[in-house]
């Protein structure tokens, strides 16, 4: 009987705590917007998600920063500072500089970048 208790007192609880996390994590980045950014800044000319072009595509570059915690500071300032960087062919440039100067949109498509598998 008692036991019976436990179980059945457990389940509700465990879904308020599922359905408590799950729009908490949702809503930590917009996958949509932030491609629209990638889109709409010309990123894609260098970068693709999957595929290396004259930059490492981002799916390199979540994993490269996987389980870093400085990453995404390091990569807002990256996009904003243009510094000197090597293309495929070896050239080298000043990176694109994000034109946004709207925070919340450059973090949104950092956070994205990040949490490609
Ligand atoms: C002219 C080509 C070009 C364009 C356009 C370009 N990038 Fe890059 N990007 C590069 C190259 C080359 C690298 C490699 C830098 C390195 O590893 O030294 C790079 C690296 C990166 C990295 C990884 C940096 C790191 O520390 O590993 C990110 C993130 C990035 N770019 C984002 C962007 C965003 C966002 C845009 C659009 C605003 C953009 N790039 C536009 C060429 C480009």
């Amino acid at each position: 009987m008692k036991k019976g208790f436990v179980l059945n007192s457990a389940a509700p609880l465990l879904a308020a705590v599922v359905l408590m996390t799950q729009p908490l994590h949702a809503a930590a980045f917009d996958a949509v917007a932030g491609e629209a950014t990638l889109r709409r800044e010309g990123c894609l000319k260098c970068h693709g998600i999957d595929k290396k072009k004259d930059g490492p595509a981002y799916r390199q570059v979540a994993a490269k920063y996987r389980g870093k915690p400085e990453a995404e500071e390091k990569l807002i300032t990256h996009v904003k500072s243009g510094r000197v960087v090597k293309l495929s062919s070896g050239e080298e440039e000043e990176h694109r500089i994000i034109k946004t100067t709207d925070e919340a949109e450059i973090r949104n498509l950092i956070q994205w970048i990040l949490s490609l598998e």
